[in-house]
């Protein structure tokens, strides 16, 4: 049987329907990356804001066709809106056979298994656990073949409340996950060709300070990692101001295969906004760590989340974040318009602040970061850069050129085009050093230098 899996949201929804393919290619089942050609569709959805919960709404209405062609075709729904709506799925689209929630994930190969032998089968899974999820470890190189990047959960859930956010709620607790866990996940996957992993977390600076952690902090654990033999490269995400640490800090000068590169969501600029957020840092806080984070590497790449429209913010806010994104000069940012989420603080905030209003600072936010952005990449323009070849490119191709798409160290996508003579010894998994020779404006071009 065929399966197709639909993912939305962030990187842990990447690393669970990763795992979920695997799983059920382990299981004998064959991956399709065409609905129309799927016996099993899943959806991993998300419902951080308003805008991709919509999408699985979309998502269904599209797929619905197929399922009234085939009604043995089985339909999951998972992730984040899954666990924030659970069963009331059901009312609305009734021809869905399975609902798991993020905790649910390990159990879904198995309970597909049980969908396909008793055709008139609901099933549920949306319980929180009271331990960290963990699952078998599978590394299907038929999978990994294409994906010399990984993607590796330290733990599950967030303890932070943010008033705006929906993630406690949708993710649970929490969780640390076992240090020899990740060790042994991190090692088969560099054992199977994996040259960069991304340990993953809401918080990874808060990891193991839970009554699950077994006594290694974050830091401890980028150490292990990073003594993998084979390992190329090690990122994580995502970081909170309140708890980076000193001594992480410091790790960006000692661990040689530490990526130059950290995202840091700041939020907002304003000390007023930032409480009311519940972030528990102010703007002062933050400018210090990034001062020290450039004082150990002077070329580390800073990125961040900013939400603008917040309940309450005022013009005068806005513009200390206008300040604080100039001041700190995000070499990117991804930017928010404030969405209510059901059950959060936030949502019973008031005053809102008007749609126009949020779309306006949005605009103006964005217009301020896209030229920071060029002049960040344009320090690349004529510099030699190691890149990890990703993948090939989708762009147009010329007569006996193969075109591909990798990653600086920075984390910045580089493109480049490869002569056909060439090819054997540029692949996805190599390293290879490119000039950037152009710079557009997201993103950055070169070519091959021996
Ligand atoms: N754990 C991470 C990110 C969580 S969600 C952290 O603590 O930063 C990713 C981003 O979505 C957040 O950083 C925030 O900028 C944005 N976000 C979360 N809830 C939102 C909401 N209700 N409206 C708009 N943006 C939101
Ligand atoms: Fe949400 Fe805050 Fe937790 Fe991040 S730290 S997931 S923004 S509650
Ligand atoms: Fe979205 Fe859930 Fe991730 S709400 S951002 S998929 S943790």
């Amino acid at each position: 049987m065929k399966f197709f899996i639909r993912t939305f949201g962030c990187q842990m929804n990447v690393a669970d329907s990763f795992w979920i393919s695997s799983a059920l290619v382990s299981k004998g089942f064959e991956v399709t990356y065409q609905e129309k050609d799927a016996d099993i569709i899943l959806v991993n959805t998300c419902s951080v804001r308003k805008k991709p919960e919509e999408k699985l709404y979309s998502f269904l209405g599209r797929i619905y066709p197929y399922f009234k062609k085939n009604p043995e075709l089985i339909v999951g729904v998972g992730g984040c809106v899954a666990q924030q709506l659970g069963e009331k799925i059901w009312k609305k689209f009734p021809f869905v056979r399975l609902i798991f929630g993020t905790d649910g994930v390990p159990y879904v190969p198995q309970t597909i298994t049980k969908l396909i032998s008793t055709p008139s089968l609901k099933i549920s899974l949306l319980d929180f656990k009271d331990f960290y999820p963990e699952r078998d470890i599978v590394i299907e190189e038929e999978l990994l073949n294409n994906h010399p990047v990984a993607y590796v959960n330290i733990m599950q859930g967030c303890n932070n409340f943010c008033a705006y956010c929906i993630v406690p709620y949708t993710r649970g607790r929490q969780k640390s996950r076992h240090s020899e866990k990740v060790l042994e996940e991190c090692k088969r996957l560099v054992d199977a060709g994996v040259k960069e992993i991304m340990l993953l977390g809401q918080n990874v600076n808060s990891y193991g300070k839970d009554k699950y952690g077994d006594g290694v902090s974050f830091e401890d654990l980028l150490v292990k990692v990073s003594k993998i033999e084979g390992l190329k490269r090690i990122r994580f995400t995502t970081s909170h101001p309140k708890d980076i640490s000193d001594k992480l800090i410091e790790l960006f000068g000692k661990l040689d295969n530490l990526c130059p590169a950290i995202h840091l969501p700041l939020q907002a600029g304003s000390n007023r906004i930032l409480k009311l957020m519940g972030r528990k840092y102010l703007k002062e806080d933050y400018l210090r760590i990034i001062d020290k984070l450039r004082k150990v590497r002077e070329d580390i790449v800073i990125t961040t989340d900013l939400i603008v429209g917040f309940p309450g913010e005022r013009e005068e806010d806005f513009r200390e974040t206008l300040d604080m994104v100039k001041r700190v000069e995000f070499d990117s940012s991804f930017s928010f318009k404030y969405s209510d989420r059901p059950g959060t603080r936030a949502e019973k905030m008031e005053p809102k602040v008007p749609e126009e209003v949020k779309s306006k600072r949005l605009k103006e936010l964005q217009n301020i970061q896209d030229e920071l952005t060029l002049k960040s990449m344009n320090k690349l323009h004529n510099q030699t850069v190691e890149v990890l070849v990703e993948g090939r490119s989708s762009k147009q191709l010329k007569k006996g050129v193969v075109s591909f798409r990798g990653r600086e160290p920075g984390g910045r996508v580089v493109n480049f085009l490869v002569n056909k003579e060439m090819v054997p010894s540029v692949f996805i998994g190599s390293i290879v050093n490119i000039k950037i020779t152009e710079v557009k404006k997201h993103s950055l071009f070169g070519e091959v230098r021996k």
